[in-house]
Parts: structure tokens; C-alpha cells; sequence
């Protein structure tokens, strides 16, 4: 039976706004059973978004959802994150997963989603929130940089931890080179934690994620996880 027609399988919207690589590798994940879930819809806020095509291309729903008609509103954040969740309830979806999508996320979504919502950050949180973060650590001159995958809370980077991955900062990097190095880290361990969740293995505490049958894992972090 395909993993779609399963009942109860778990349901996936993912919000993207460019390249997509990262939609990319839980689409991957999804067809090699590695991630037992559905990609149900793929919306992006740039029609130009290659995770639109991405998406596309595996015969996944692809809503671009633009946000300048909502401009005006005095709640234009809201108003747009409303709309988002209107697609997301068609579709019935379970997990949402923010895969480079450049917008801040209001209340509207992330109390629709709590602790259901994921996001990839290219730093070691706390470490580098915000933007730019490669070239933030490559400028402080951190040895160790790496990448997060957390729950989404109101705070931007800030919420719950569930996996994270160090990679070495060598001599000589560039933040193209960091950055590349990072986004290998990345595509392994984003489709690994949407798996986790899958199985129903996350717990959130407050801050601390545990993660059940984990080997090594501390309180909310699983450090390079198989
Ligand atoms: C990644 O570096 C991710 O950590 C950050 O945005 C980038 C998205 O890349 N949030 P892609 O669109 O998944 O290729």
C-alpha cells in the first residue's frame, strides 16, 4: 500500500519562499520511506519559489500565495498568515514544515500549529538568529557552526530545540563555503526530524525536547543522530 493510501499517515504542508533544497530532501525522504508521512501542499509567497516547482515536478499541490493584495489591511500579517492557514486546513494538515520561507510567522499560524510546526535555521541556536548567520559566525570567529531544526514559537529562532548538527569551520571558509557545508548538515537531519515526529517520538517540556528511544540525547538535543 503507498504511504498515501495508509490511513492516518501524517500530513505535511511545507512554506518556502526560494530554492527549496531543503523541501527537496524531506521529498526524498518521503519517496524512499525514510519519512513516513505525505507531502499534502507546498505554498510559497514568491511565485518564482524553485520549491514550487520542486513540488510540481513530484505532482505535489503548489498554492502561491501572494501577499501584496493584503497590504493594505491594517493586519496585513494576519490577514495573510489567515489565508495560508485556509490552505492548510484544505489540504489537513498535520506538520507544518518552514523550509526557508522569509516571512515572520504571527500568532494566527503558530496557534494553529502548537508545537506542530517546524523550522531549519543554519546556525547553532541560540547562536545567529535572524539573518546572514553563515557569515555572522564566520565573522565572530566561531571554530564550530551547524544548523537547528526547533518548533516555532513567537519568538523568532527561538523556540524549542529538537535537532541539531555541527560542522567545523575550516580555514579559509567563505560563507558560500560554510554555507554549503551547513546545508549538507541540513538535508540529513530536517527529514529526520519530521520522522521523529512521525513516530511520535518528540516530547516538549517548556523549553527541552526530548526525544524517546534516542541514544545519546540530552535534554532537547540529539547531537549528529544517525
Ligand atoms: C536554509 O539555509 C535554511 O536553513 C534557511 O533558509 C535556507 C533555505 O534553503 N532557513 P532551501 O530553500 O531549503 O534550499
Amino acid at each position: 500500500m503507498s504511504a498515501e493510501a495508509r490511513q492516518g499517515t501524517l500530513r505535511i504542508g511545507v512554506l518556502a519562499s526560494g530554492r527549496g533544497s531543503n523541501l527537496q530532501a524531506i521529498v526524498d525522504a518521503v519517496a524512499s520511506g525514510a519519512v513516513q508521512a505525505v507531502i499534502a501542499v507546498v505554498i510559497s509567497n514568491k511565485q518564482e519559489a524553485q520549491a514550487l516547482e520542486r513540488a510540481r515536478r513530484r505532482g505535489i499541490a503548489d498554492v502561491f500565495l501572494d501577499s501584496k493584495p493584503f497590504a493594505s489591511q491594517p493586519d496585513r500579517r494576519e490577514a495573510y498568515d489567515r489565508a495560508v492557514l485556509d490552505v492548510l486546513k484544505k489540504h489537513q494538515v498535520d506538520l507544518v514544515v518552514l523550509a526557508g520561507f522569509m516571512r515572520i510567522v504571527t500568532p494566527v499560524l503558530i496557534a494553529a500549529y502548537p508545537n506542530r510546526m517546524m523550522n531549519i535555521h543554519p546556525s547553532l541556536l541560540p547562536a545567529f538568529p535572524g539573518l546572514d548567520v553563515q557569515q555572522k559566525a564566520l565573522d565572530w570567529g566561531v571554530k564550530i557552526a551547524g544548523c537547528t531544526v526547533h518548533f516555532v514559537t513567537e519568538g523568532v529562532d527561538e523556540g524549542p530545540i529538537i535537532i541539531q548538527a555541527a560542522v567545523p569551520v575550516l580555514e579559509g571558509d567563505t560563507a558560500e563555503s560554510l554555507s554549503a557545508r551547513i546545508l549538507a548538515e541540513e538535508h540529513r537531519i530536517y527529514p529526520k526530524a519530521v520522522q521523529l515526529f512521525a513516530e511520535g517520538r518528540l516530547k516538549v517540556n517548556g523549553r527541552q525536547v526530548s526525544i524517546s528511544g534516542a541514544e545519546q540525547a540530552g535534554p532537547g538535543v540529539l547531537l549528529n543522530p544517525a
